[in-house]
């Protein structure tokens, strides 16, 4: 499963991206809004670091506003996805964009049937948002199931971005699931990170070897005792 970082913050992305973990980004307007920055500027440094997939949202309503900023958005960087809200107008533009050759993510997914649409529509990723469901009373990543598995009974290259995580559980659940990608917060990602028996078996590993008072050997030490191969 492919991992996504859900923010527009680029000292997170830059954090996860020199780890290696990092797949792609997503972004949406809020979470551009958060970071009080010129557009521009912001997604430029964040497509300088991620050569993977960087997910824009449009913000017009109406067909021809999202096909004018889905274009525009994808001259900043081959690898932009142009996320479009799953609406009427929102599927007429994902495929038109599709037509014209650039990725597209339908977002704002909430059942099987809206992620059938988008699939319909040519969508290259569609985003069911689990944590949205759950707070509403609902088994979010039920969701995540029944898309997949209708996507695999008709062999859909629609791709599954499971969004709106909110905990680690989820992570694991989509993965368990087969999901193509899950993209989270950052808070979420660095929990994956850590673990507590973590911290206390590198804490005694330490304090022994301090106990011991051993040392590693130097490098000049090693290079002079080398002795070639073979
Ligand atoms: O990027 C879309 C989605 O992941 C938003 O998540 O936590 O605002 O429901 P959330």
């Amino acid at each position: 499963m492919k991992i996504f970082l859900d923010t527009a913050n680029i000292a997170s992305i830059k954090t996860f991206a020199d780890m290696g973990v990092l797949d792609g980004v997503t972004t949406n307007p809020t979470l551009v809004a958060k970071e009080n920055q010129d557009f521009h500027e912001l997604v430029s440094a964040i497509l300088k670091i991620v050569p993977g997939p960087v997910n824009l949202e449009v913000v017009s309503q109406d067909t021809e506003g999202m096909l004018r900023e889905g274009r525009d958005l994808a001259l900043l960087g081959p690898n932009v996805v142009v996320k479009c809200p799953m609406t009427e107008p929102g599927l007429v533009a994902v495929r038109k964009l599709g037509k014209e050759g650039l990725k597209t993510n339908v977002t704002l997914v909430f059942s099987p049937n809206q992620a059938l649409l988008a699939a319909k529509a040519g969508a290259t990723y569609v985003s069911p948002f689990i944590g949205r469901l759950d707070d509403a009373g609902h088994e979010g990543m039920e969701v995540v199931e029944d898309t997949l598995q209708i996507y695999r009974n008709y062999e859909i290259e629609t791709q599954v971005l499971v969004a709106s995580i909110r905990h680690p559980v989820h992570v694991v659940q989509a993965a368990k699931l087969g999901a193509h990608v899950a993209t989270m917060p950052p808070d979420v990602l660095d929990k994956m990170v850590r673990h507590p028996l973590t911290d206390t078996g590198l804490k005694r590993f330490l304090d022994d070897w301090a106990k011991a008072g051993l040392k590693l050997p130097e490098r000049r030490t090693l290079v002079a005792k080398a002795r070639p191969y073979g």
